[in-house]
């Protein structure tokens, strides 16, 4: 399982290596941020921080969330109908992936058209709708950007290979082979196979650092660089809230095109491993995501630019840029992608987020729609639900921004397609059977234990419920106050309204100790901070706190939230943690 996770970042990110080496004003569209009473005052947080900060963002897979016209595929009039459950839940901005006409052949990052609505999703009106209606909600709406690459039924594209001579011929990375049959170089796409595809009309060669149905923008030509900014303008003047940056270390490719170094091993294509480190994080997308800041900064309303960015924590903070004129939130995916419950691990990468980013806003994920859902690369097959509140805590209670992903509140498990017959996901055809593709962790929101688990009337969805569904849904862990969905409701109330949790220090405790993994968000005001403790282990632990050098002199903490049956009131001497068990506690 950790394999393929890994894996699957590799899949969607040449860089995984890089990963795994590691180891390491009042805006006029703003409202007020979630759901606090009042800003609570503390080091980290005061009442002109933008509304990003101290966000809890919520990723929707526009095709699987709602689906309002009973065809089986989610819509934005689905989203739509659904805000007020997003409010309850306390979220404060929804990150839409690509919603704009396309061929589905990557399900919308396959874009033919950046102005417009796919009209399986819904209509501009609708679109307008939505951001409407979530505005009232106080709920911002972010959209998905793919910026590398076009469609290649984009009429761009369309115009590109139709000649040599074509005005657009340049927009795209063209090249000639190394001979009859041969690709200009050894570069592999991160979807399968060769990033070439040879166009036998003008007798050249295409790069596609994904499917070749999704040809490689050229960032060296200032055109595509208009045409991209034109419609970042476009979704700006609409209302949105700002954009996730998909693949954006790819924009650019070594100009040379020397082959990448082979790497020992075969993928699960088959294909030699490579390094990948000619054909992301070149210099020169700084540039472009310097003038993209500019853009979305001459907008009022404090607009965000997350970027999709799996990096090692050498090259994380460079992404801010220089002088924080880059990326406000690049992902922070070292942390919640390290798939084990390692505590060193978690406190070496949650210590780098908080010391290493020159004091930028960390971002922190443990779910997507690219990999295997946390329940499962945490979980052990025993104490699941458990682990499931630690993803959770982790994600809710760092000073990060937090960015969750449907269903992750309710505890949704990956369901891979069993037969090759059934993946919806191409990577899962080419990479069957070791890779199954994406479809595990895109199937449907689980609403009610009712048909479709209330996702949809249709006799057949576009991929199937989840087997789990009349347990594991909205319906019933509503009624369930020791439910993961009222966990997650809890902690992001908590997050909004206690000033500690809002916006303290976060400093570490406990360093060497190896089972517990503990940290206190420190209040520097007269009010008490709160302390996290969290038992990775399957055994009980105790352990104690003396917190003096942090200024703490109460013996005992108040408890706010555990699970494993902690005490109300605990002595920091022992706090006695169950197998799993969180416990969270306001000390002062
Ligand atoms: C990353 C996206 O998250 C993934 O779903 C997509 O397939 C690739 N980028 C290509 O756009
Ligand atoms: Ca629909």
């Amino acid at each position: 399982m950790l394999l393929k996770t890994i894996f699957r970042v590799f899949l969607a990110n040449t860089f995984a290596i890089l990963l795994l080496a590691s180891g390491g004003s009042t805006p006029a569209y703003a409202g007020s941020v979630g759901n606090p009473t009042a800003t609570p005052v503390s080091s980290n947080a005061s009442a002109e921080d933008p509304w990003w900060k101290h966000a809890v963002i919520y990723e929707i897979y526009p095709r699987s969330f709602q689906d309002s016209n009973g065809d089986g595929i989610g819509d934005l009039n689905g989203i739509t109908a659904r805000l007020d459950y997003l409010q309850g839940l306390g979220v404060n901005a929804i990150w839409l992936t690509p919603i704009y006409p396309s061929p589905q052949v990557d399900f919308g990052y396959d874009i033919s058209n950046y102005e417009a609505i796919d009209p399986t999703y819904g209509t501009m009106a609708d679109f307008d709708r939505l951001v409407a209606e979530a505005k009232k909600r106080n709920i911002r709406v972010i959209m998905d950007m793919v910026m590398n690459h076009t469609s290649d039924q984009n009429p761009w594209f369309v115009e590109s290979r139709s000649s040599r001579d074509n005005p657009k011929r340049n927009w795209y990375v063209w090249r000639d082979g190394k001979g009859p049959g041969q690709p200009p170089n050894n570069w592999e796409s991160g979807f399968g196979h060769s990033a070439w595809a040879y166009d036998a009309k003008t007798q050249q060669w295409y790069y596609h650092h994904f499917y070749p149905q999704q040809p490689d923008l050229n960032w060296n030509n200032p055109a595509v660089e208009k045409a991209m900014f034109n419609a970042v303008r476009f979704w700006l003047n609409r209302g949105v809230a700002g954009f996730r940056l998909d693949a954006i270390t790819t924009l650019f490719e070594d100009p040379q095109l020397r082959d990448e170094k082979v790497l020992p091993g075969k993928n699960a294509f088959g294909d030699p491993n490579e390094s990948g480190a000619l054909q992301s994080i070149l210099p020169p997308m700084h540039t472009v995501l310097r003038a993209l800041r500019k853009v979305t900064d001459s907008y009022p309303g404090q607009r965000v630019l997350i970027g999709e960015t799996y990096m090692s924590a050498q090259d994380l903070p460079t992404m801010y840029g220089k002088n924080d004129d880059e990326l406000q939130l690049p992902m922070d995916l070292r942390v919640g992608f390290i798939n084990k419950l390692d505590v060193a691990k978690f406190r070496k990468r949650i210590s780098e987020a908080e010391n290493d980013m020159h004091g930028n806003q960390p971002l922190f994920v443990f779910d997507n729609h690219d990999q295997i859902r946390s329940w499962n690369r945490y979980g052990d097959g025993i104490h699941d639900a458990a682990i499931a509140r630690i993803v959770a805590t982790m994600l809710l209670t760092t000073r990060s921004t937090a960015l969750m992903y449907y269903g992750e509140e309710l505890g949704m498990v990956t369901t891979p397609p069993k037969t090759r017959a059934e993946v919806q996901d191409p990577i899962g055809k080419i990479g069957w059977p070791k890779e199954k593709g994406r479809d595990g962790e895109r199937t449907p929101m689980q609403w009610t234990p009712g048909k479709d688990a209330g996702f949809s009337t249709a006799a057949k969805t576009w991929l199937p419920v989840a087997p789990d569904y009349k347990l594991v849904n909205v319906q019933v862990e509503s009624a369930q106050p020791d439910s993961l969905y009222f966990w997650y409701k809890k902690l992001i109330a908590m997050r909004h309204n206690n000033p500690a949790l809002y916006g303290g220090d976060n400093i570490m405790l406990n360093t060497s100790d190896p089972n517990v993994l503990s940290y206190l968000r420190k209040n520097p005001e007269a009010g008490p901070s709160v302390l996290v403790a969290m038992n990775f282990t399957a055994q009980p632990r105790k352990i104690s706190f003396d917190l003096k050098a942090q200024g703490i002199t109460g013996t005992h903490a108040r408890t706010l939230l555990q699970n494993g049956g902690v005490a109300e009131h605990v002595s920091l001497h022992h706090v006695k943690l169950p197998p799993f068990a969180v416990f969270i506690g306001e000390v002062q």
